[in-house]
Formats: C-alpha cells, sequence, structure tokens
C-alpha cells in the first residue's frame, strides 16, 4: 500500500520519475513474496516508459538525478547498493535486537499505522569511532533492499552562506521521491547545538531548515543518522529519531568474534585468543580490523600461510599506542614501548626476530643506546 501511495503521489504531482521508483520498488517487493505475475507485469509497463524511466524497471535502481552543490558542483549524496554480509557482522546483542526492531518496524510500516501504532523510521547511531555505525546502516540499507544514500555532509555544507538549507532542501526532495535509506553520515557536522561558537547564526538556521526537513518527510522514509559526538547534538534533533542505537568499545566476547573473523583463516593455530582478547581491550573494531589487515598482508608477502602470532599482537600494541596519542617514530620507540606493554610476550629473541636484526642491538636500543641507528627490517646488520 505505501508503495500504490507512493506511486499515486508521482502521479498527482507529474513526477514521473518518483512513480516509476516506486512502481520498480512494488515490483521487487511483489516478487519477493512470491507474486511473479504481477511483479512482471509491472516492469512490462516500466519497460514501455519513455527511455529516460527504462531503469526504474529495476527497483532497486533509480531515476531520480543525484542531487548537487550549485556551487561546487559536487554531488552531495552518494548511491550505493551494499550487500547483505552474513559474516563479519558483529553488534553486542542490545544493539542487534535494537537494530532488528528498527527492520521489523519499518517492514510493517503499513500495518503498524493501521493500527495506529506507527513511529517514524528514523534511526540515530551514536558512539566512538570505528564501532560499527557507518557499517550498520550499510547492513540496515540491505536487509530491507534499498539503495543508500549516503549524504555527503562536507559538501552540503556549502561555503556560501544560505546554500545549505538549499541543498537540504534537494536532499530531502530525492530521499522521497527515492525509496532508499538515506543516510545522514558524521551528522554532528550538521546538527551541532545550537550556541556553537562558530558561526552560530549559520548553524542554527541549518539545524532548523534539517529539523523542518526531517518533520517534512513522510514517516516510512528511512533515514539514519549516525554520529560519534553525540553531546553536540541538539535535544530537538533527538526527538526526531524514536530508534536510537549506542554504540560503544566492543566487550570481551565482542572482540573474540571480530578478531576470528577478521584473522579468516590466516589466525596461526599457535595463536593465544584469550590473550589477544584481553590486551585489546578499549579498541575498536575498526583498529582490529587494521591490525588483522595488516598481519595478513605481511603474511602473503611473505609467502607465509598463516600470520605471525607475535606480529599480531606488536601490530596491535602500536595500535594502541597511537590510539593513545602516542607516536612511535622510530623502531626504537617501538621496541621499548613493546617492552613495556607486554615484556612477556616480547622476549628479546622474539623482538630480534621480528625486527630482523640481533639480539644485541635489541638489548641496545632497550638501554637506550643508538648503538642500532639505521638498521631496520631492510638493512639489517647481522
Ligand atoms: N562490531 C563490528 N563488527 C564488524 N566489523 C566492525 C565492527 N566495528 C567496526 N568494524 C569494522 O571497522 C570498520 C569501521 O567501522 P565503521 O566505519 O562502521 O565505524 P563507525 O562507527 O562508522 O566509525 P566513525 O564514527 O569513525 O565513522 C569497518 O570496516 C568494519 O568492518
Ligand atoms: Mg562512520
Amino acid at each position: 500500500m505505501s508503495e500504490v501511495l507512493k506511486i499515486l503521489d508521482g502521479a498527482l504531482k507529474a513526477n514521473a520519475s518518483m512513480a516509476g521508483n516506486y512502481a520498480g520498488l512494488l515490483a521487487d517487493k511483489l516478487e519477493r513474496s512470491g507474486e511473479r505475475e504481477d511483479a512482471l507485469r509491472i516492469r512490462d509497463r516500466l519497460a514501455r516508459a519513455p527511455s529516460a524511466m527504462a531503469f526504474a524497471q529495476d527497483g532497486s535502481r533509480m531515476t531520480t538525478a543525484v542531487p548537487t552543490d550549485t556551487e561546487s558542483r559536487l554531488d552531495t549524496v552518494d548511491i550505493s547498493y551494499p550487500a547483505l554480509q552474513a559474516e563479519g557482522f558483529h553488534l553486542p546483542s542490545a544493539a542487534a535486537k535494537r537494530l532488528q526492531e528498527f527492520v521489523a518496524t519499518v517492514a510493517n510500516y503499513d500495518r503498524l499505522a493501521a493500527a495506529g501504532i506507527a513511529s517514524v523510521s528514523r534511526l540515530l547511531l551514536y558512539g566512538p569511532p570505528g564501532t560499527g555505525k557507518t557499517m550498520t546502516a550499510r547492513q540496515l540499507a540491505s536487509e530491507l533492499a534499498l539503495p543508500l544514500a549516503t549524504v555527503r555532509c562536507d559538501t552540503l555544507i556549502s561555503s556560501l552562506l544560505g546554500q545549505t538549507s538549499r541543498n537540504l532542501r534537494r536532499v530531502f526532495d530525492f530521499a522521497e521521491q527515492t525509496p532508499s535509506v538515506l543516510l545522514l553520515d558524521e551528522f554532528d557536522a550538521l546538527a551541532s547545538a545550537r550556541g556553537n561558537e562558530r558561526d552560530v547564526g549559520e548553524l542554527q538556521r541549518i539545524v532548523i531548515a534539517l529539523l523542518q526537513n526531517i518533520d517534512a518527510l513522510p514517516g516510512h522514509t528511512v533515514v539514519v543518522a549516525a554520529t560519534n559526538f553525540a553531546q553536540g547534538i541538539d535535544p530537538a534533533v533527538w526527538r526526531r529519531f524514536p530508534f536510537q542505537i549506542p554504540f560503544s568499545m566492543p566487550d570481551a566476547s565482542l572482540r573474540r568474534a571480530l578478531w576470528k573473523t577478521m584473522l579468516r583463516n590466516f589466525a596461526p593455530a599457535s595463536l593465544h585468543w584469550d590473550e589477544l582478547v584481553h590486551s585489546s581491550e578499549g579498541v575498536s573494531g575498526a583498529i582490529i580490523e587494521q591490525v588483522c589487515n595488516d598481519a595478513i598482508r605481511t603474511a602473503i608477502l611473505a609467502g607465509q600461510p598463516e600470520a605471525d602470532p607475535t606480529e599480531i599482537l606488536r601490530r596491535l600494541g602500536i595500535a594502541i599506542s597511537l590510539m593513545n596519542g602516542h607516536h612511535l617514530p622510530s623502531i626504537e620507540d617501538e621496541v621499548r614501548w613493546l617492552r613495556q606493554w607486554r615484556s612477556e610476550a616480547f622476549s628479546l629473541r622474539e623482538l630480534a626476530r621480528l625486527y630482523e636484526v640481533s639480539t644485541r642491538q635489541i638489548s641496545n636500543m632497550l638501554r637506550g643506546q643508538n648503538a642500532a641507528k639505521g638498521t631496520g627490517k631492510k638493512n639489517r646488520s647481522g
């Protein structure tokens, strides 16, 4: 029914691409629920439409032009078609449950609306960087079988005063005409609290325009906002998002799952999983992924069938140091930090092996001597 109403809206507004987009979506839905005949009849009609609309036969492709910023001519929305990720998608159980609730609510919007209890399809994801917010939005789009329209907040906030509101209007017009999940990523850039010291007037106008645009959208249009700066979001914005999922750094069981999936079949047989899980406390999923990719790359380039367990730990240690704001510019700095961090895992011999230097050079480094300067992976000296 919601597609039929949108097709009607499109027809009444003489907006053929909107009608076409939603007819394509209706065909997709009918096909998925086993009503192939009807789906074919719709597609057949669409195929006979003027050529500009031919794309809409497949509801997952869109015909509406992507909005752009007039000044820079850059697109303000990126369209992607994420594929469902069965493996490698891990969420804390409460977040996973909340997400499924949201999916079910969106999918059954009409039924809920008929009973008078539909809540608008708005989801706010917030939490520290690298904890899976953008990934969750992608997963959501693929579960709903809708394209993901990611708003590029950087292009959106045009340098031209007053242009931003116009850009916003175009983005939301697009969202209304195109079946999609509208993702306002890095939402804080747009919705920082009024009263932010930077150009208060302009920000205030943006927030007001944003709220008006969100309010004007039909309730079933899916809008997801993601931010890692939840404190900065205006309370009036919070209220517009009845579904909220907080993200946090992964707990031990989630970290274990992340290490397992991300090391894939490169996980070394001798790996101490407990140690890895324990050592990565406070580390985000994004960092775990980075460490795994680096360790796997090293293994592949060295012709090894599996990653080296101490190398994984070394990469993790360096990532943690960086995370805490300590850069390790030299090998000496790395070696000293690793010894201090996990002396039992990084024996002189292991360090010598990893850095391809002698144990003597390692102990010199630890004593703070400069004897090993200039040695490293590439130019070893013994
Ligand atoms: N819980 C998780 N399960 C699986 N992968 C994860 C998880 N958390 C993070 N990742 C991985 O980390 C990477 C970064 O995640 P994502 O981009 O979703 O983070 P984010 O929360 O959007 O971060 P930011 O706030 O910096 O935008 C992704 O490639 C994803 O594979
Ligand atoms: Mg993100």
